[in-house]
């Protein structure tokens, strides 16, 4: 499929998904994510694809928000209607992809741009990278799901203040945080993120898809994660994936996992 404001690519079982809209630092208009949903959609069916990556183009923003210029005039209702479909459409989406899903944060990730990053399953930071919330100084604020998942990440007390002062962190503070994994310089960070997404494809694509869901289930409401957690190990012994694994282990040699 083509799309006028992101690249995505398949390769080796790596989908790489760039937000190209550099002259614009790569703000999330509307279009931008109805494109993402689309093409994270595409990734996630794709059985060839095994870890999506996703990064933004130019060397300076992975995205720096959402775009102010579409929403400066909305009323109550648009606003409400805005999160909510932008959380549907691509935050939660992201968050329960079956896929593995990584951000590689390559310059500002502000806003929405954090937020998404946040979606993730996690995040790869370059030296040069800049991440905040800075809604509050625009009078607003996050809405695609910053005020819940940087608490999940960064604790309360870190997470109230980066929101209540606006602030932005560079990629050694967010180290330090938790907010990312590791920081690497710029030209290193997709080759780095490609060489964790290996050692991911290594392992069972079904098993890694039950642990993505249980792990989730800590973070709803409503929802036993420890009950979840069983279910999900129970079900892993139907799958061949478990089958394979095991009697490789067995046999002394390398699983070649089908995937099933
Ligand atoms: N929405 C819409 N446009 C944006 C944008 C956003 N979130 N962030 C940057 N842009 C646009 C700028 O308007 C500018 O467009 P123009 O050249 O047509 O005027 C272009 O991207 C370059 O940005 P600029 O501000 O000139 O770059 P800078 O290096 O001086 O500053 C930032 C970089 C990231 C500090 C600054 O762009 C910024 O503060 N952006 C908004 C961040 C924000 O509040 N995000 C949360 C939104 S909810």
């Amino acid at each position: 499929m083509s799309y006028n404001n992101i690249i995505s690519k398949e390769n080796n079982g790596i989908a790489t998904i760039t937000i190209n809209r550099p002259k614009k630092l790569n703000a999330l208009n509307k279009e931008t994510i109805n494109e993402l949903h689309e093409a994270f959609k595409e990734a996630d069916l794709d059985k060839n694809t095994k870890v999506i990556i996703v990064t933004g183009s130019g060397e300076k923003a992975f995205v720096a928000g959402a775009d102010i210029s579409e929403f400066a005039d909305y009323s109550i209702e648009e606003g409400k209607m805005l999160a909510a479909k932008g959380q549907e459409l691509l935050f939660n989406f992201i968050e329960n992809l079956s896929t593995p899903t990584i951000a590689a944060i390559n310059g500002f990730a502000l806003g929405g741009g954090l937020e998404l990053g946040m979606a993730c399953h996690f995040r790869v930071a370059s030296d040069n990278a800049k991440m905040g919330l800075p809604e509050v100084s625009l009078g607003v604020i996050p809405g695609y799901g910053g005020t819940q998942r940087l608490p999940q990440l960064v604790g309360k007390g870190r997470a109230m203040e980066l929101i209540m002062t606006a602030g932005m962190i560079d990629a050694n503070a967010a180290l330090n945080y938790g907010l990312v994994n590791h920081v690497t310089a710029l030209d290193e960070l997709l080759p780095f993120c490609e060489k964790i997404a290996s050692k991911i494809m290594r392992n069972s694509s079904v098993a890694i898809s039950a642990a993505i869901r249980a792990i989730n289930a800590n973070f709803k409401d409503g929802v036993d994660g420890f009950a979840t957690e069983i279910q999900e190990f129970g079900n892993c012994f139907g799958s061949e994936d478990f089958a394979e694994g095991t009697t490789a282990f067995l046999e002394k040699r390398k699983a070649d996992f089908p995937g099933r």
